[in-house]
């Protein structure tokens, strides 16, 4: 069996590709059932996040396995192969487990050890228990990503003044609006009229960082009232105005500054919409995926859009000195990718030593089988209970050193020429994979 993980990233995919193939928890339970139904997937768990999707498999053959995902990502995402699979990568074995345990520390993220994607990681985990789609395998290797990912941000400095997608957003309206003043810097946002739409996780943190960058009202847009108005209360120093979606027309009128963050499936900001409205200057900040705002805004006089992958500009201002601190982190990946490794291949040893045990065990039933019915009816019901413990002893102590041997933790190549010794010695007939 193979561990295998295909998907795509920000790294690979622009978000016009990532939001087709974005899947909802709401239709996780599907996709995880039609995966797990193929033949060739054992074990499979789905991390969907905005800036990627990446499916991590337990698989029968790797080459069969990754071809069973890929033409599942094909008809889900509704794209042609040649369209999605250039963006696709995949990593086997060892690389997937490497690659995993990065994404989970915040390493392959586009804000270098930002905090969300470890509890999107802890999402991907429940919702495999949940569905059951996972089994022991990738229910260890996510398990340890998570700790690890825990591990990595309180022994190094990753996790101290990370950065979200959502301060990304707010300081990318600050350096486009320190442009527009012909400063390459980030400045105040005090004198601008901002909106935010949405009022879910990331909107919070928006809101947080909006606060602490000079924002003293706000007006906070959703789709209900009640999840606004919750939202408000947790904020005694800035001034929140909640406002329905109804109102979103006269707000995009109002304000020069408005954030997207709802986790709506199609766009709730397009060209045709503006184009109605009586739209002085607006700056208009996305970080839905899907996205919130179609593209087709772009270029329509008075509006500057701006979507996830555009956060670019301010994230790579920030990362050289973190860069330092993610070669501390990645120390501490390869020892727990390497511990996830050592445990998954001592279960390797298990069917050689339970058909080295089954093989012992015929043996010595023959054996005493032989010498009892030698010995005669004189023999005893208590001789013959010692003679069988006897038996049974000698072979407990001759598989006690190589059964712990082949247990113990040792580098994969030296593992495997061992049970290779022992198959053939013994000539153990192990049930071949697929
Ligand atoms: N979580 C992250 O780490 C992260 C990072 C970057 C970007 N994002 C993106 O940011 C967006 C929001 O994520 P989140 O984690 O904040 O989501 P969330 O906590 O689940 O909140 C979802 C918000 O979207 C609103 N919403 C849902 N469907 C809607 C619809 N059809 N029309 C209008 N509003 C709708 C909800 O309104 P109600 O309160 O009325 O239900 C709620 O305010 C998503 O597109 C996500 O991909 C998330």
């Amino acid at each position: 069996m193979h561990i295998a993980v295909v998907g795509l990233s920000h790294r690979t995919a622009p978000v016009e590709v990532r939001e087709k193939l974005s899947i909802s928890e709401d239709s996780m339970q599907v996709a995880l059932k039609s995966l797990r139904a193929h033949e060739q997937i054992f074990e499979v768990s789905i991390l969907s996040t905005c800036n990627r999707l990446e499916i991590y498999t337990l698989v029968r053959q790797p080459d069969l396995g990754e071809a069973a995902i890929k033409d599942f990502l094909k008809e889900h995402s509704g794209l042609e192969e040649q369209k999605l699979n250039p963006h696709l990568f995949t990593y086997k074995q060892e690389d997937a487990v490497a690659h995993l345990m990065r994404v989970s520390a915040g390493l392959d993220s586009l804000v270098l050890g930002e905090g969300q994607i470890l509890s999107q990681v802890k999402k991907m985990l429940r919702l495999g228990q949940d569905h059951q789609s996972i089994g022991p395998i990738l229910n260890r290797l996510l398990t340890q990503s998570v700790s690890t990912g825990k591990r990595v941000r309180s022994e190094t400095n990753l996790g101290t003044g990370a950065v979200s997608i959502s301060s990304a957003a707010v300081e990318l309206a600050q350096l486009k609006l320190g442009q527009s003043q012909g400063k390459d810097q980030l400045v105040t946002l005090e004198p601008e009229k901002v909106a935010v739409v949405g009022a879910g996780r990331m909107s919070r943190l928006l809101l947080q960082h909006l606060q602490s960058k000079g924002c003293t009202e706000v007006t906070l847009i959703n789709r209900t009232r009640k999840r606004a108005e919750s939202l408000a209360a947790d904020f005694s120093t800035l001034k929140i105005n909640c406002r329905l979606l109804e109102d979103l027309d006269d707000c995009l009128v109002t304000c020069s500054l408005v954030f997207t963050s709802t986790a709506a499936d199609n766009p709730i900001i397009d060209a045709t919409r503006l184009k109605t409205l009586s739209i002085g200057k607006l700056r208009l900040i996305d970080i839905g995926v899907p996205r919130n705002i179609a593209a087709d805004v772009a270029g329509l006089q008075g509006v500057d859009s701006h979507d996830v992958d555009d956060l670019q500009e301010v994230v790579s201002r920030n990362q050289e000195a973190r860069q330092q601190v993610a070669r501390e982190a990645e120390v501490l990946l390869k020892q727990e990718g390497r511990l996830f490794l050592e445990w998954w291949d001592s279960l390797e040893a298990v069917p050689t030593i339970n058909q080295l045990r089954a093989t012992l065990e015929g043996i010595r039933v023959e054996e005493l089988q032989k010498a009892l019915s030698r010995m005669g009816p004189d023999f005893s019901a208590r001789e013959r209970k010692v003679v069988e413990a006897l038996s049974k002893g000698i072979i407990n102590k001759i598989l006690h050193t190589p059964v712990t041997k082949l247990r113990a933790p040792q580098p994969r190549p030296e593992r495997k020429d061992a049970l290779n010794v022992i198959e053939k010695l013994f000539d153990l007939n192990l049930p071949t994979e697929g």
